[in-house]
Protein backbone atom coordinates (compact mmCIF):
# COMPACT_ATOMS: atom_id res chain seq x y z
CA UNK A 1 0.00 0.00 0.00
CA UNK A 2 1.44 3.28 -0.88
CA UNK A 3 -1.44 5.68 1.06
CA UNK A 4 1.19 7.83 3.39
CA UNK A 5 -0.48 10.28 5.58
CA UNK A 6 2.97 11.69 7.12
CA UNK A 7 2.52 15.17 6.71
CA UNK A 8 2.38 18.03 9.43
CA UNK A 9 -0.98 19.70 9.92
CA UNK A 10 -2.05 23.01 11.24
CA UNK A 11 -2.80 21.30 14.21
CA UNK A 12 0.97 20.97 14.39
CA UNK A 13 1.99 24.37 14.32
CA UNK A 14 2.88 26.09 17.93
CA UNK A 15 2.55 29.88 17.40
CA UNK A 16 -0.01 31.74 14.27
CA UNK A 17 -0.04 34.80 15.44
CA UNK A 18 0.89 37.48 13.46
CA UNK A 19 2.13 34.64 11.21
CA UNK A 20 1.78 35.04 6.87
CA UNK A 21 0.17 31.97 5.91
CA UNK A 22 -0.08 31.31 2.58
CA UNK A 23 -3.42 29.18 2.32
CA UNK A 24 -3.78 27.11 -0.59
CA UNK A 25 -7.68 26.19 -1.33
CA UNK A 26 -9.66 24.65 -4.01
CA UNK A 27 -12.07 27.53 -4.72
CA UNK A 28 -12.95 26.24 -7.78
CA UNK A 29 -16.84 26.58 -7.55
CA UNK A 30 -19.64 27.00 -10.29
CA UNK A 31 -20.22 30.53 -10.88
CA UNK A 32 -23.32 31.96 -13.20
CA UNK A 33 -24.11 35.49 -13.87
CA UNK A 34 -21.27 36.66 -11.68
CA UNK A 35 -22.60 34.54 -8.25
CA UNK A 36 -21.66 31.42 -6.68
CA UNK A 37 -24.01 28.79 -7.60
CA UNK A 38 -22.41 25.53 -5.29
CA UNK A 39 -20.84 26.68 -2.62
CA UNK A 40 -20.32 23.31 -1.26
CA UNK A 41 -16.20 23.66 -1.35
CA UNK A 42 -15.97 26.85 0.58
CA UNK A 43 -18.46 25.89 3.12
CA UNK A 44 -15.64 22.84 3.83
CA UNK A 45 -12.81 25.49 3.79
CA UNK A 46 -14.19 27.59 5.98
CA UNK A 47 -12.98 25.48 9.27
CA UNK A 48 -9.15 25.64 8.18
CA UNK A 49 -9.78 29.75 7.20
CA UNK A 50 -11.24 29.81 11.19
CA UNK A 51 -8.39 28.06 12.87
CA UNK A 52 -6.19 30.35 11.80
CA UNK A 53 -7.35 33.55 11.66
CA UNK A 54 -8.81 32.76 15.79
CA UNK A 55 -4.90 32.34 16.29
CA UNK A 56 -3.79 35.52 15.01
CA UNK A 57 -2.67 34.52 11.47
CA UNK A 58 -3.03 36.94 8.06
CA UNK A 59 -4.52 34.56 5.95
CA UNK A 60 -3.49 34.67 2.47
CA UNK A 61 -5.73 32.69 0.22
CA UNK A 62 -4.27 31.34 -2.85
CA UNK A 63 -6.90 29.43 -5.60
CA UNK A 64 -7.27 29.04 -9.00
CA UNK A 65 -10.17 28.41 -11.73
CA UNK A 66 -10.61 26.10 -14.49
CA UNK A 67 -11.75 28.75 -17.09
CA UNK A 68 -9.31 30.89 -18.80
CA UNK A 69 -9.53 33.95 -17.64
CA UNK A 70 -11.70 33.01 -14.66
CA UNK A 71 -12.14 35.12 -11.58
CA UNK A 72 -12.38 34.43 -8.03
CA UNK A 73 -14.15 37.93 -7.47
CA UNK A 74 -17.10 36.24 -7.24
CA UNK A 75 -16.06 34.09 -4.35
CA UNK A 76 -14.56 36.98 -2.26
CA UNK A 77 -17.76 38.42 -2.84
CA UNK A 78 -19.34 35.14 -1.53
CA UNK A 79 -17.22 35.22 1.69
CA UNK A 80 -17.80 38.59 2.37
CA UNK A 81 -21.58 38.17 2.38
CA UNK A 82 -21.26 35.03 4.66
CA UNK A 83 -19.02 36.38 7.57
CA UNK A 84 -15.84 35.69 6.18
CA UNK A 85 -14.18 39.41 5.73
CA UNK A 86 -12.28 38.69 2.62
CA UNK A 87 -9.90 41.51 0.71
CA UNK A 88 -9.69 40.73 -3.13
CA UNK A 89 -6.41 41.33 -4.59
CA UNK A 90 -6.97 40.88 -8.18
CA UNK A 91 -3.28 41.17 -9.52
CA UNK A 92 -0.05 39.16 -8.18
CA UNK A 93 1.86 42.33 -9.04
CA UNK A 94 -0.34 43.95 -5.87
CA UNK A 95 0.17 41.52 -3.66
CA UNK A 96 2.59 42.34 -1.15
CA UNK A 97 1.74 46.08 -0.64
CA UNK A 98 -1.79 44.77 0.31
CA UNK A 99 0.21 41.74 2.86
CA UNK A 100 2.41 44.56 4.29
CA UNK A 101 -1.11 46.56 5.69
CA UNK A 102 -2.65 43.53 6.90
CA UNK A 103 -3.61 43.20 10.63
CA UNK A 104 -3.66 39.70 12.75
CA UNK A 105 -6.43 37.53 11.63
CA UNK A 106 -7.05 39.72 8.24
CA UNK A 107 -7.88 37.81 5.11
CA UNK A 108 -6.69 38.29 1.59
CA UNK A 109 -8.19 36.30 -1.51
CA UNK A 110 -5.84 36.63 -4.56
CA UNK A 111 -7.03 36.31 -8.19
CA UNK A 112 -6.76 32.84 -10.38
CA UNK A 113 -3.44 31.39 -9.51
CA UNK A 114 -3.48 30.48 -13.29
CA UNK A 115 -3.83 33.79 -14.54
CA UNK A 116 0.27 33.28 -13.94
CA UNK A 117 1.86 30.53 -16.58
CA UNK A 118 4.23 29.49 -13.92
CA UNK A 119 1.28 27.65 -12.17
CA UNK A 120 0.40 25.20 -14.40
CA UNK A 121 4.63 24.28 -15.18
CA UNK A 122 5.10 23.97 -11.55
CA UNK A 123 7.35 26.57 -12.25
CA UNK A 124 10.17 27.21 -9.66
CA UNK A 125 10.26 31.01 -10.14
CA UNK A 126 6.98 31.30 -9.52
CA UNK A 127 6.73 29.24 -6.23
CA UNK A 128 9.76 31.02 -4.99
CA UNK A 129 8.09 33.98 -5.75
CA UNK A 130 4.59 32.86 -3.91
CA UNK A 131 6.45 31.46 -1.22
CA UNK A 132 7.77 35.07 -0.90
CA UNK A 133 4.66 36.32 0.17
CA UNK A 134 4.21 34.25 3.30
CA UNK A 135 6.01 32.76 6.26
CA UNK A 136 4.35 29.35 6.10
CA UNK A 137 2.36 27.56 3.58
CA UNK A 138 -1.07 25.04 4.07
CA UNK A 139 -2.72 22.66 1.57
CA UNK A 140 -6.20 22.55 2.24
CA UNK A 141 -6.85 21.96 -1.60
CA UNK A 142 -7.19 18.55 -1.71
CA UNK A 143 -9.43 18.72 -5.00
CA UNK A 144 -6.78 20.02 -6.95
CA UNK A 145 -3.96 17.99 -5.25
CA UNK A 146 -3.75 15.70 -8.43
CA UNK A 147 -1.85 19.07 -10.18
CA UNK A 148 1.60 19.02 -10.44
CA UNK A 149 1.24 22.71 -9.79
CA UNK A 150 3.78 25.47 -8.71
CA UNK A 151 0.87 26.40 -5.40
CA UNK A 152 0.49 22.62 -4.97
CA UNK A 153 3.68 21.13 -5.36
CA UNK A 154 7.26 23.68 -6.38
CA UNK A 155 6.27 25.62 -3.32
CA UNK A 156 7.08 22.90 -0.51
CA UNK A 157 10.38 22.95 -1.70
CA UNK A 158 10.88 26.93 -0.21
CA UNK A 159 9.09 27.40 2.75
CA UNK A 160 7.22 25.29 6.16
CA UNK A 161 4.28 23.42 4.61
CA UNK A 162 1.27 21.94 6.06
CA UNK A 163 -1.78 20.16 5.34
CA UNK A 164 -5.38 21.96 6.56
CA UNK A 165 -8.17 20.57 8.10
CA UNK A 166 -9.95 19.23 4.74
CA UNK A 167 -7.12 18.14 3.51
CA UNK A 168 -6.21 15.82 6.16
CA UNK A 169 -10.20 14.96 6.20
CA UNK A 170 -9.93 14.00 2.40
CA UNK A 171 -7.00 11.84 3.08
CA UNK A 172 -8.33 9.91 5.73
CA UNK A 173 -11.83 9.16 4.68
CA UNK A 174 -10.63 8.60 1.31
CA UNK A 175 -8.27 5.86 2.76
CA UNK A 176 -10.66 3.91 4.46
CA UNK A 177 -11.87 2.07 1.31
CA UNK A 178 -7.73 0.59 0.93
CA UNK A 179 -8.96 -1.68 4.39
CA UNK A 180 -12.51 -1.26 4.31
CA UNK A 181 -15.24 -3.33 6.28
CA UNK A 182 -16.83 -6.08 4.46
CA UNK A 183 -18.79 -6.77 2.51
CA UNK A 184 -17.75 -3.75 0.59
CA UNK A 185 -19.47 -2.82 -2.94
CA UNK A 186 -18.03 0.10 -5.40
CA UNK A 187 -20.54 1.62 -7.57
CA UNK A 188 -18.92 3.81 -10.25
CA UNK A 189 -20.75 5.55 -12.81
CA UNK A 190 -20.64 8.40 -15.32
CA UNK A 191 -18.38 8.24 -18.48
CA UNK A 192 -14.33 8.28 -19.82
CA UNK A 193 -13.62 4.76 -19.63
CA UNK A 194 -10.25 5.38 -20.07
CA UNK A 195 -9.94 7.77 -16.96
CA UNK A 196 -11.60 5.38 -14.97
CA UNK A 197 -10.54 1.96 -16.17
CA UNK A 198 -7.68 1.85 -13.12
CA UNK A 199 -10.26 2.19 -10.19
CA UNK A 200 -12.40 -0.37 -12.07
CA UNK A 201 -8.73 -2.79 -12.03
CA UNK A 202 -8.41 -1.83 -8.66
CA UNK A 203 -11.52 -2.31 -7.26
CA UNK A 204 -12.45 -5.39 -8.88
CA UNK A 205 -9.26 -6.92 -6.53
CA UNK A 206 -10.39 -5.94 -2.97
CA UNK A 207 -14.42 -5.24 -3.37
CA UNK A 208 -16.99 -7.99 -3.37
CA UNK A 209 -19.26 -6.17 -5.66
CA UNK A 210 -18.71 -3.69 -8.09
CA UNK A 211 -21.34 -1.84 -10.24
CA UNK A 212 -20.18 -0.41 -13.23
CA UNK A 213 -22.77 2.28 -14.69
CA UNK A 214 -23.75 5.48 -16.91
CA UNK A 215 -21.74 5.41 -20.18
CA UNK A 216 -19.12 3.44 -18.70
CA UNK A 217 -21.17 0.36 -18.87
CA UNK A 218 -21.32 0.83 -22.78
CA UNK A 219 -17.85 -0.19 -22.95
CA UNK A 220 -18.54 -3.31 -21.31
CA UNK A 221 -21.81 -4.17 -23.44
CA UNK A 222 -19.96 -3.15 -26.80
CA UNK A 223 -16.76 -5.37 -25.93
CA UNK A 224 -19.30 -8.02 -24.64
CA UNK A 225 -20.77 -7.72 -28.09
CA UNK A 226 -23.95 -6.42 -27.05
CA UNK A 227 -25.61 -3.81 -29.62
CA UNK A 228 -25.26 -0.37 -28.10
CA UNK A 229 -26.87 1.57 -31.22
CA UNK A 230 -26.32 5.38 -30.64
CA UNK A 231 -25.32 5.74 -27.28
CA UNK A 232 -22.02 7.17 -25.76
CA UNK A 233 -19.01 5.16 -25.53
CA UNK A 234 -15.74 5.87 -25.32
CA UNK A 235 -13.84 4.57 -28.38
CA UNK A 236 -11.00 2.62 -27.98
CA UNK A 237 -10.91 -1.07 -26.83
CA UNK A 238 -9.89 -1.53 -23.18
CA UNK A 239 -9.30 -5.69 -23.15
CA UNK A 240 -12.49 -6.11 -20.78
CA UNK A 241 -12.64 -10.10 -21.65
CA UNK A 242 -10.96 -10.64 -18.26
CA UNK A 243 -13.99 -9.49 -16.43
CA UNK A 244 -16.96 -10.62 -18.38
CA UNK A 245 -17.24 -13.93 -16.64
CA UNK A 246 -16.08 -12.53 -12.86
CA UNK A 247 -19.03 -12.72 -10.29
CA UNK A 248 -18.29 -9.42 -8.58
CA UNK A 249 -18.95 -7.15 -11.56
CA UNK A 250 -22.49 -6.44 -12.35
CA UNK A 251 -23.59 -4.19 -14.75
CA UNK A 252 -27.05 -2.63 -15.26
CA UNK A 253 -29.16 -5.49 -16.19
CA UNK A 254 -32.28 -3.12 -17.71
CA UNK A 255 -31.74 0.33 -19.75
CA UNK A 256 -33.45 3.29 -20.42
CA UNK A 257 -33.24 3.57 -23.84
CA UNK A 258 -34.52 6.26 -26.28
CA UNK A 259 -35.76 4.56 -29.50
CA UNK A 260 -37.17 7.09 -31.98
CA UNK A 261 -38.97 9.67 -29.63
CA UNK A 262 -40.01 7.52 -26.91
CA UNK A 263 -38.23 5.77 -23.79
CA UNK A 264 -38.72 2.47 -23.47
CA UNK A 265 -37.38 -0.27 -20.55
CA UNK A 266 -35.60 -2.86 -22.02
CA UNK A 267 -33.01 -5.25 -21.07
CA UNK A 268 -29.18 -5.00 -21.84
CA UNK A 269 -29.37 -7.45 -24.90
CA UNK A 270 -32.15 -6.08 -26.51
CA UNK A 271 -30.92 -2.91 -27.70
CA UNK A 272 -31.62 -2.34 -31.14
CA UNK A 273 -29.60 0.05 -33.65
CA UNK A 274 -30.32 3.65 -33.11
CA UNK A 275 -31.29 3.18 -29.82
CA UNK A 276 -29.67 5.45 -27.33
CA UNK A 277 -29.25 4.15 -23.74
CA UNK A 278 -29.58 6.67 -21.10
CA UNK A 279 -29.95 5.41 -17.98
CA UNK A 280 -30.44 2.53 -15.62
CA UNK A 281 -33.79 0.60 -15.29
CA UNK A 282 -35.47 -0.47 -12.50
CA UNK A 283 -34.15 -4.34 -12.36
CA UNK A 284 -30.91 -3.22 -12.71
CA UNK A 285 -32.14 -0.59 -9.08
CA UNK A 286 -33.26 -4.00 -7.39
CA UNK A 287 -29.84 -5.60 -8.02
CA UNK A 288 -27.77 -2.33 -6.78
CA UNK A 289 -30.88 -2.81 -3.88
CA UNK A 290 -29.77 -6.39 -2.97
CA UNK A 291 -25.88 -5.74 -2.55
CA UNK A 292 -26.28 -2.47 -0.73
CA UNK A 293 -28.70 -2.96 2.00
CA UNK A 294 -26.43 -5.86 2.86
CA UNK A 295 -22.93 -3.88 2.88
CA UNK A 296 -21.25 -2.57 5.38
CA UNK A 297 -19.05 -0.03 3.31
CA UNK A 298 -20.17 1.35 0.18
CA UNK A 299 -18.00 3.98 -1.97
CA UNK A 300 -19.75 5.81 -5.16
CA UNK A 301 -18.43 8.00 -7.95
CA UNK A 302 -20.43 9.12 -10.65
CA UNK A 303 -24.39 8.90 -11.95
CA UNK A 304 -26.09 5.86 -13.49
CA UNK A 305 -27.77 7.92 -16.45
CA UNK A 306 -27.26 10.71 -18.57
CA UNK A 307 -27.73 13.17 -15.71
CA UNK A 308 -26.99 16.69 -17.09
CA UNK A 309 -30.07 16.29 -19.51
CA UNK A 310 -32.30 15.65 -17.00
CA UNK A 311 -31.63 11.59 -16.41
CA UNK A 312 -31.83 11.35 -12.78
CA UNK A 313 -34.32 9.56 -10.96
CA UNK A 314 -32.32 6.11 -10.77
CA UNK A 315 -29.28 8.45 -9.83
CA UNK A 316 -31.48 9.88 -6.86
CA UNK A 317 -33.13 6.49 -5.91
CA UNK A 318 -29.42 4.86 -5.92
CA UNK A 319 -27.93 7.75 -3.22
CA UNK A 320 -31.40 7.24 -1.14
CA UNK A 321 -30.62 2.87 -1.02
CA UNK A 322 -26.86 4.10 0.19
CA UNK A 323 -28.43 6.99 2.58
CA UNK A 324 -30.41 4.40 4.17
CA UNK A 325 -28.62 1.27 4.28
CA UNK A 326 -26.70 1.74 7.51
CA UNK A 327 -23.28 1.34 5.65
CA UNK A 328 -20.19 3.69 5.76
CA UNK A 329 -20.82 5.77 3.18
CA UNK A 330 -17.96 7.23 0.73
CA UNK A 331 -19.26 9.57 -2.17
CA UNK A 332 -17.79 12.29 -4.27
CA UNK A 333 -18.05 13.66 -7.88
CA UNK A 334 -20.17 16.57 -9.51
CA UNK A 335 -23.66 14.70 -10.32
CA UNK A 336 -23.03 12.29 -7.48
CA UNK A 337 -23.08 15.16 -5.40
CA UNK A 338 -26.39 17.12 -6.83
CA UNK A 339 -28.37 13.95 -6.57
CA UNK A 340 -27.49 14.23 -3.03
CA UNK A 341 -28.25 17.83 -2.82
CA UNK A 342 -31.44 17.10 -4.81
CA UNK A 343 -32.61 14.74 -2.03
CA UNK A 344 -31.82 16.41 0.78
CA UNK A 345 -29.79 13.82 2.83
CA UNK A 346 -26.37 14.96 2.85
CA UNK A 347 -25.77 14.22 6.27
CA UNK A 348 -27.16 10.58 6.00
CA UNK A 349 -23.31 10.12 4.26
CA UNK A 350 -20.25 9.01 6.10
CA UNK A 351 -18.41 11.39 4.01
CA UNK A 352 -18.73 13.16 0.77
CA UNK A 353 -15.74 14.22 -0.72
CA UNK A 354 -14.99 18.22 -2.12
CA UNK A 355 -13.16 16.31 -5.06
CA UNK A 356 -13.28 15.35 -8.56
CA UNK A 357 -10.53 14.29 -10.75
CA UNK A 358 -8.49 14.10 -7.28
CA UNK A 359 -10.51 12.02 -5.48
CA UNK A 360 -10.57 9.46 -8.52
CA UNK A 361 -6.50 9.89 -8.67
CA UNK A 362 -6.53 9.14 -4.53
CA UNK A 363 -8.54 5.82 -4.41
CA UNK A 364 -6.38 4.42 -7.58
CA UNK A 365 -2.72 5.47 -6.77
CA UNK A 366 -3.44 5.76 -3.03
CA UNK A 367 -1.18 9.38 -3.22
CA UNK A 368 -1.43 12.13 -5.44
CA UNK A 369 1.21 14.84 -6.25
CA UNK A 370 0.17 17.29 -3.25
CA UNK A 371 0.56 14.78 -0.75
CA UNK A 372 4.08 13.84 -1.88
CA UNK A 373 4.93 17.13 -2.07
CA UNK A 374 3.57 17.43 1.51
CA UNK A 375 4.99 14.52 2.73
CA UNK A 376 8.93 14.79 0.80
CA UNK A 377 8.89 18.53 2.40
CA UNK A 378 9.20 16.82 6.49
CA UNK A 379 12.16 14.93 5.05
C1 LIG B 1 -11.73 20.30 -9.83
O1 LIG B 1 -12.71 21.03 -10.03
O2 LIG B 1 -11.76 19.06 -10.02
C2 LIG B 1 -10.48 20.92 -9.28
O3 LIG B 1 -10.68 22.22 -8.87
C3 LIG B 1 -9.37 20.84 -10.28
O4 LIG B 1 -9.65 21.65 -11.37
P1 LIG B 1 -8.89 21.44 -12.76
O5 LIG B 1 -9.48 20.20 -13.38
O6 LIG B 1 -9.15 22.67 -13.57
O7 LIG B 1 -7.43 21.26 -12.46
Amino acid sequence: MKYNKNFKTIQDIKHLQGVRVLLRLDLNVPIQNGKVVDPFRITKAIPTISYLTKRGAKVIILSHKTEEGGSLAPVAEYLNHNGCKAVFVDAYKNARSHINTMVDGGIILLENLRSNPGEEENSTSFAKELASLGDIYVNDAFGVSHRAHASVCAITKFIPSYAGLLFADEVQNLATAFDPQRPFVFVLGGAKFDTKLPLIEKFMKSADHVFVGGALANNFFKEMGYEIGASMVSPENFNLKRYFKDAKLMLPVDLVVKRGSENIVIDNKEVQPGDVILDAGPKALADLKKVIFNARYVLWNGPLGNYEHGYKQPTINLAEMISMSGAMSIVGGGDTLAAIAELGTADKFSFISTAGGAMLDFLANETLPGIDALVESES
